[in-house]
């Protein structure tokens, strides 16, 4: 996107080359941290297309490869001839030290842990830090001999070349990962790299972002129009209000009410983007067809594609009979809050955990066949970075800072078949579980909390009387993206209250379990 700016406006950027490790997208955080941008790219990028991305430096990443392997991923040799600064980590730097002349070997002690760095030698990339780094080791290889112009510039245990500089052409390499935690001071190491050698400006900010991001929606939708489909999730929401600050009544929001929403949902979504923020959001109510067709459905999958598909139904009518009714021409543009994760192209590199979250649901894939241009607002940014972007816009915390919520709804927490009756029950234990994490201050603790309505019912005792109810699951869990999970250790007496509200409050419910699994092997949605 940022080709339609002029280069004046342009941020300062780092380009990333994967080779496939399962932290390239930390370092990619890491870099933006600094609030200059980072990009990923598969490691088959060529140099004229780095130099051409207007980058100020170059990361190579590390990888589960081994650098004289048959099949090892190599880099354009051309991208250290562009006179940028480079830096190599892990594999990285072994490719770096092998392509400029030095040697490479499997070491006897696969270095893996933690670690302690000695710096030996004066250097850009270790300033400000002291003489002894507590570090995080992940490699097999070493490097044995330096290519011509390096220097160490230190040493762990096991490496007597565990970080290296050619400071002349400010390449530098690193035996260890700065970018994880278990490097505590790797943030600094990253920040001398990008701010320090390659002289990159700290302009990656949520508010020249805002700007940036509304002059290049101007540019690309001109004066037609946008649809947007609002679900009230962090995403979808962020797209709104940018959407809305750049091109204003040119952006047209459907919310679609498939019956299987949270309590309140479609009420607040009204309150915040119809009344408050002035957005032309047009609500549509499709209970009754998505309950018609989940009538007696009890398959999870079965009930995942007839939402989805429904919806982009739905979606589609309603987006031709607003046009029709406004007598303007059909939408040209389809907004949607696509975020960088989902785009980061994967290299398929022996087992990179990355490359998974890719496959993951995305209700997102609206109406292939309506021809829609697509406008993607968020797709340079990572979740967090979502959030602060929503705030600056004035969108409230409780938006902005709201747990995931699967597209297909409750839907896939009502196991067995989904009754407005049934929905109701669900809908109230959840805002009891939500209330209560909210007012205990475990909300924002936890990835995601919730309840499920198993199809199950037990027996209890009601005052004198026999009863025979529901039973709700809670789940409340612990992640960093989603693909794996914890259960979370929550204090006995906020489950205590949660159980007894709902079991006192909620009409046909007498029983509440705790689910303590993690995933894998299970799933955080029960469905
Ligand atoms: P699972 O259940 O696969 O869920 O462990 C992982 C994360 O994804 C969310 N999820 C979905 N999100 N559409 C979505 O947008 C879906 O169909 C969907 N299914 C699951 C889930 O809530 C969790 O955060």
């Amino acid at each position: 996107m940022s080709r339609t700016l002029p280069a004046g406006i342009r941020p300062s950027k780092i380009v990333i080359l994967d080779f496939g490790s399962q932290y390239t997208q930390v370092i990619a955080r890491r870099v933006r941290e600094c609030r200059v941008y980072s990009e990923i790219l598969p490691h088959t990028a060529t140099a004229s297309e780095i130099k051409r991305s207007g980058a100020a430096g170059i990361i190579l990443s590390g990888g589960p490869a081994s650098v004289y392997g048959a099949k090892a991923p190599r880099v354009d040799r051309g991208v250290y001839r562009l006179g940028l600064p480079v830096l190599g980590i892990c594999y990285g730097m072994q490719l770096l030290a092998r392509d400029l002349g030095g040697a490479v070997e499997a070491s006897a002690a696969r270095e893996y842990g933690p670690g302690r760095l000695t710096v030996t030698r004066k250097n850009r990339l270790f300033a400000g830090l002291p003489k002894h780094l507590e570090v995080w080791n992940s490699h097999g290889d070493k490097v044995t001999r330096l290519p011509s112009g390096f220097a160490v510039i230190g040493t762990t245990e096991n490496s007597k070349a565990a970080a290296i500089a050619d400071a002349k052409r400010h390449f530098y390499g690193l035996q260890f990962h700065p970018e994880v935690s278990h490097t505590p001071r790797g943030s600094e190491v990253i920040e001398n790299f990008v701010l320090g050698i390659c002289g990159c400006r700290a302009d990656w900010t949520p508010g020249s972002f805002i700007e940036r991001t509304c002059a290049e929606i101007r540019g690309q939708v001109g004066d037609d129009r946008v649809v947007l489909g609002l679900s009230g999730g962090v995403d979808s929401s962020v797209a709104a209000a940018l959407l809305h600050k750049a091109i204003g009544d040119q952006l047209t929001c459907i919310f679609v009410d498939n019956g299987v929403l949270r309590a309140g949902e479609r009420e607040w979504v009204r309150e915040i983007f119809g009344q408050h923020f002035h957005i032309d959001l047009r609500i549509i109510d499709a209970s009754a067809r998505f309950f018609r067709l989940l009538k007696g459905v009890t398959d999870p999958e079965r009930k995942r594609k007839i939402i989805g598909n429904e919806f982009v139904r739905v979606f589609e009518q309603a987006a031709k009979s607003i046009a029709r009714r406004r007598k303007s021409r059909p939408y040209r543009f389809l907004a949607q809050g696509t975020l960088y994760p989902d785009v980061i192209e994967s290299v398929p590199i022996g087992g990179n955990p990355a490359s998974l979250i890719k496959s993951h649901h995305n209700v997102g894939g609206l109406p292939k066949r309506m021809k829609f241009q697509l406008v993607e607002p968020l797709r340079q940014l990572f979740k967090d970075e979502v959030r602060e972007v929503g705030l600056q816009l004035g969108l409230p915390r409780e938006i902005v800072q709201r747990h995931p919520f699967p597209g297909p709804g409750l839907a896939v927490r009502i196991l067995g078949e989904v009754t407005r009756a049934r929905v109701r029950v669900l809908q109230e234990a959840d805002a009891i579980v939500h209330d209560e994490m909210v007012s205990s201050g475990w909300y924002d603790r936890v990835w995601q909390s919730f309840a499920v309505l198993l199809p199950v019912r037990s027996v209890g005792v009601m005052g004198d009387e026999r009863t025979f109810e529901n039973t709700v699951a809670l789940r409340v869990v612990e992640s960093r993206d989603g693909m794996t999970a914890d259960w979370v250790r929550l204090p006995g007496e906020l489950l205590a209250r949660i159980s007894g509200r709902i079991i006192n409050e909620v009409r046909g419910v007498n029983r509440v379990c705790y689910d303590i699994s993690s995933k894998p092997p299970a799933t955080i949605e029960w469905e």
